[in-house]
């Protein structure tokens, strides 16, 4: 078979590359457990040749994670999850200092976004990265998976994706359901950097007010424990029984989305699923309510619908866009719905993304030491990288732990009857 093209770069502008380049140096100083996955790669060279493509937020983080990769000996193209997400600094850094391919830029269009993705299908990668599912499904849908050794996917909405897709054509690790990923990433991560985006686009005062949380997941209970760290008054949203029952035992308020309607300041979405918040719940909300999306896609926060209750939007901070209802109720929307901790703010803070890329890149080697025989479908990470990395952030943080002796070890091993 004659060789892939390979992409080319296609950024919004190369002579960024320096503020870039200070940016992922910045971030390289949190993420010292990637940092030393670099390190041995670079000595030990266990990606060769191999052709990665990830479709992943282009930030400084990932920046860090592509320099893991190159310095692992992969071949590595970037493209963006989301086309609000790309700091194009980011971007050009990439290219014009690491030699990485890279085709996104900030507020690209659906066929842009579309086309930047085809590219990289086209460069037939052998592993993919993604966050969202977005390469992986339009390599799957394009019966062109039969070279690949494996994908990774980040997110709890990828995975969703990815279960409900019938006959998945290879392998993907469920990086989003490793232990390390679901505590670091989405408690703490999203649970700080949703605010983040928020109090940067709005420079609201969270004490005293009511924040709403849609969804009590990972990412939720996040968002609903700084949120009362803040000093706010928090209402939980839940459809399902027992996470509602863990919010109101957390001591949050817990009722159904109509009645928090009518009584929150700042509404969050974050349930992974769409038409959240519809007009029959912006109808009842308070003037100067905010609406905010932290979930993977902009499908939470129904557009649509609140056009249809209060018209045309107008701009009136940089990513507030204001509604008003017939009546003078105005209502904020933030970043056009988009996932507003990257599209308002630089998304997870970088120690955070440490032990998601150190996951992911030791995955990437995972898959090409397993030379594509892993069963196909969505598959666990193995618990060694599991544990490894949360080892390898404890040394970080000069952390140490007692470990099990060998008669603790045995008894936890064995049954035994009454305990003895
Ligand atoms: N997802 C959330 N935060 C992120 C970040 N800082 N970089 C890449 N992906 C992210």
């Amino acid at each position: 078979m004659a060789a892939p093209p390979t992409p080319t770069a296609e950024i919004a502008d190369p002579a960024l590359a320096d503020d870039g380049e200070a940016r992922i140096d910045w971030a390289d100083g949190f993420m010292p457990v990637l940092r030393s996955i670099r390190e041995r790669f670079a000595a030990e060279r266990p990606l060769e040749g191999v052709r990665v493509a990830a479709c992943l937020h282009v930030t400084a983080e990932t920046a860090n994670l592509v320099r893991t990769l190159i310095a692992g000996g992969a071949e590595t193209a970037l493209c963006a999850a989301n086309p609000l997400s790309t700091q194009d600094d980011v971007a050009a850094a990439l290219v014009e200092r690491h030699g990485a391919v890279v085709q996104a830029r900030r507020g690209e269009g659906p066929d842009d976004y579309a086309r930047h993705i085809g590219a990289l299908v086209k460069s037939r990668p052998q592993i993919t990265v993604d966050d969202g599912a977005d390469l992986i499904s339009t390599l799957h849908a394009a019966n062109a998976t039969e070279w690949m050794l494996g994908g990774m996917e980040e997110t709890t909405t990828g995975l969703v994706r990815l279960r409900a897709l019938e006959g998945l054509s290879c392998t993907v690790l469920a990086v989003n359901d490793a232990r390390t990923e679901r505590t670091i990433n989405d408690r703490f991560g999203t649970g700080q950097s949703a605010f983040d985006g928020i109090l940067r686009a709005t420079n609201l005062l969270l004490a005293g007010r009511t924040v709403v949380v849609f969804g009590y997941g990972w990412t939720g209970k996040g968002i609903a424990l700084r949120a009362r760290g803040a000093g706010a008054e928090v209402i939980v949203c839940e459809v399902d029984p027992l996470r509602a029952l863990e919010a109101r035992m957390e001591g949050f308020g817990v009722m159904p989305a109509l009645e928090a309607a009518a009584r929150g300041d700042v509404f969050i979405t974050v349930t992974g699923g769409r038409d959240v918040l519809t007009s029959a719940h912006f109808e009842r909300m308070k003037d100067g309510a905010v609406l905010a999306n932290a979930g993977h896609f902009d499908v939470e926060i129904d557009l649509a619908g609140l056009h249809a209750v209060a018209g045309e939007g107008r701009e009136v901070l940089p990513l507030v866009e204001q509604y008003t209802l017939p009546d003078g109720r105005r209502l904020n929307l933030l970043a056009q719905g988009r996932v507003v901790n990257l599209a308002a703010a630089a998304g997870h803070p970088a120690e955070v993304m440490d032990v998601s890329f150190a996951l992911q890149a030791l995955c990437v080697e995972y898959l090409v030491r397993a030379g594509g025989a892993l069963p196909h479908g969505v598959q666990p990470v193995p618990d060694e990288i599991d544990n490894e990395v949360a080892r390898l952030k404890l040394a970080s943080l000069g952390v140490e732990i007692d470990t099990l002796t060998e008669e603790q070890r045995a008894y936890l091993g064995v049954w035994s009857p009454g305990g003895g």
